[in-house]
């Protein structure tokens, strides 16, 4: 395996195509051994990982956590409401707490952007060695989650092999709230890394213009981005136009949190263009993969029948490739300088 040149995963913007190689070769590892009896090995025995998720999940929460059990290291798991944040307890005290008792990964989830970027820069500053992997910030970045989906599109269209060069020049419409989503921007950055047209789709409000150079801009502290030639993105108002083109759909929650203004004329109007139901899925003859990161709202921005009933709906193994995903990520932390 490569060495891994990373100390806190972030964002997916600075992830070369050997970076997501080593994820995806070693989560396929992982799996195989998650399908076994055994389950647990103890390849992380002694680690002390945390997870500080100031901001609710299901899925990420206890994926990670389940992942770290799985690789038998310490877990120690944070909650907003019984902690000394409720007491007045900043973010940054509450991250440096965790590091001076020894923890070795610190697991951050928040509401605001860039909050696992300064937590990781404050760690830096008082010398911890913690590294700090982003859980969801704000509407900035998802890594994990990009990289389960790259691994669950990966294996849809190679089964055997986890080989995401199959994504080249295949058209992923994305779908929905993309303005407030992370999601969307780690998958945008980990899809066109290896080749992937992307066809992001909704009202201007939800999707502005400007997001077609979305992959330009890289973050102020980066001056390369490590993918030699991306994959295209396309803006669309039309679901019923963008399906006929599409290789695979991600659709997305509409993060009524997020939102600080009116930007929908009414949920009903945008359910009636924006939800993917099985009428506009038959406009269509070939079967083609749909996954969402979850939570889902059903009938907003997905129909129920297509969740429950939809042969290729990923949504669940989604979820459970999340687990591998997620230890490969832990471990492969764990072994940055040490290669
Ligand atoms: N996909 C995702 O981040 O889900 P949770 O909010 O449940 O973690």
């Amino acid at each position: 395996m490569k060495p891994w040149p990373h100390k806190h995963i972030l964002s997916l913007s600075n992830f070369s195509k050997d970076d997501y190689l080593s994820v995806l070769e070693l989560a396929h590892k992982f799996n195989s051994i998650n399908k076994t009896g055994t389950k647990k090995v103890p390849a992380l025995q002694g680690l002390l990982v945390t997870s500080i998720f100031f901001e609710a999940s299901t899925r990420t929460k206890h994926s990670f956590e389940l992942a770290a059990k799985r690789l038998s290291s310490d877990l120690q798991s944070f909650s907003p409401s019984t902690s000394s944040l409720s007491k007045g307890e900043t973010y940054l005290d509450t991250a440096l707490t965790y590091s001076a008792m020894g923890s070795d990964v610190l697991i951050v989830r928040h509401s605001v952007s860039n909050v696992p970027l300064e937590i990781a820069e404050k760690l830096a500053s008082k010398k911890f060695k913690t590294s700090v992997l982003n859980a969801g910030d704000g509407t900035h970045s998802h890594p994990s989650q990009g990289l389960l989906d790259l691994y669950t599109l990966s294996k849809f269209f190679d089964p055997n092999n986890i080989n995401p060069d199959t994504l080249c020049n295949k058209t992923i419409l994305i779908v929905g709230d993309v303005l407030h989503s992370r999601v969307a921007r780690s998958n945008i950055w980990a899809l066109t890394a290896f080749g992937a047209n992307i066809i992001l789709c909704g009202p201007e409000k939800l999707v502005p213009q400007e997001f077609n150079t979305f992959v330009q801009s890289l973050p102020l502290n980066q001056t390369k981005d490590p993918i030699y030639q991306r994959g295209k993105i396309e803006i669309s108002r039309s679901l019923e136009e963008s399906i006929k083109n599409a290789d695979a759909i991600i659709s997305l929650r509409l993060q009524k949190e997020r939102m600080k203004e009116n930007f929908l004329e009414s949920i009903d109007s945008y359910s009636e263009k924006y939800c993917l139901t099985s009428e506009k899925l038959n406009l269509i003859s070939k079967k083609i993969p749909i996954l969402h990161p979850g939570p889902v709202n059903r009938g907003i921005e997905i129909s129920s029948k297509i969740v429950d009933e939809y042969p290729y709906c990923l949504i669940t193994e989604q979820v459970s490739n999340g687990v591998p995903v997620r230890m490969a990520l832990l471990y492969l932390l764990s072994k940055y300088n040490k290669n």
